[in-house]
């Protein structure tokens, strides 16, 4: 990594942090020194990461979807490092890839309570939090901030994708919750950003058939997959004093997919 960030002292949440991108994103968090809850429903994968991740990680075993478990770790996570400093919301599901008459109601309701309602439910607790803690000193001149929230959305959130429907309808809602999210904080030193990644080679990319993946790789210019690490450089951007004026922007990470 060509750039090195200081977040000694702060204290990161990355929900499906036992995941491929989730895990990459807590190394690179742990990296500049920051500590790292992985907030997941795997407890196997959870186990695993934390032995593979080392040093200043913990783990909490939840489902996003359920309000009471959320507000609980919140409050616990808050209560054991004193203040929330970054939130990464990663955890996702892809669902079923069909078109639309083909879908299940219960894959459509399932993604988007994943994806979407979860996402605002630890939004919606974390937030609520960061804006009680004292505002910090940036590390170097600048304006004091009190936490920094990434969204990990999708170039499906922006563009649709065949088969896709309840993935994308699910993405363009997070898109949409960041906006707001940003503005209810603009005051507060609160900000909130999205990246919308083209496909990865993560767990989630091995659930679809050759073709699809084919498909996907048609529609990416630069004719590769993203790599874990160039999510994870982006996230500690956003997740750094550097991210001063930047809110409620969704940043590309589609190797040229992008039309906007
Ligand atoms: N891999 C890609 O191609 C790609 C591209 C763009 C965006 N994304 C997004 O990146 C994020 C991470 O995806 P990934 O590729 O690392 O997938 P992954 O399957 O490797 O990781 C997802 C993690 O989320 C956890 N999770 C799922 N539902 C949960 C719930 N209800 N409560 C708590 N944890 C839950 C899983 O246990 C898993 O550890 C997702 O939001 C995904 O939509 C992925």
């Amino acid at each position: 990594m060509s750039v090195r960030y200081d977040l000694s002292g702060r204290c990161a949440i990355v929900t499906g942090g036992a995941g491929g991108l989730g895990r990459g994103i807590a190394r690179a968090l742990l990296a500049a020194g920051a500590s790292v809850e992985l907030w997941d429903q795997d407890a196997n994968a959870l186990t695993e990461a934390v032995v593979d991740l080392g040093r200043r990680v913990s783990r909490r075993q939840l489902d996003i979807r359920v309000a009471g478990a959320v507000e609980e770790a919140a409050q616990a996570a808050f209560a054991s490092h004193g203040r929330i400093d970054i939130l990464v919301n990663n955890a996702g599901v892809l669902g079923e890839v069909k078109p639309i008459w083909e879908t299940s109601p219960e894959n459509f309701q399932r993604v988007l309570q994943v994806n979407l309602f979860g996402t605002y439910l630890v939004t919606r607790s974390v937030v609520g939090l960061m804006r009680q803690q004292a505002a910090r000193a940036p590390s170097a001149g600048g304006h004091p901030l009190r936490g920094h929230v990434v969204n990990i959305a999708s170039i499906q959130g922006k563009e649709g994708m065949p088969m896709a429907s309840a993935y994308s309808a699910s993405k363009a809602g997070m898109i949409a919750l960041t906006k707001s999210v940003a503005r209810d904080t603009a005051t507060d030193g609160i900000m909130v950003t999205a990246v919308t990644p083209s496909a990865a080679e993560t767990a989630m990319a091995k659930e679809i058939s050759a073709e699809r993946r084919a498909e996907i790789m048609a529609r990416i210019p630069m004719g590769r997959f993203v790599e874990v690490d160039e999510v994870a450089r982006m996230v500690l951007w956003l997740s750094s004093d550097d991210c001063s004026f930047s809110t409620g922007g969704i940043f590309d990470l589609s190797g040229g997919r992008a039309s906007y």
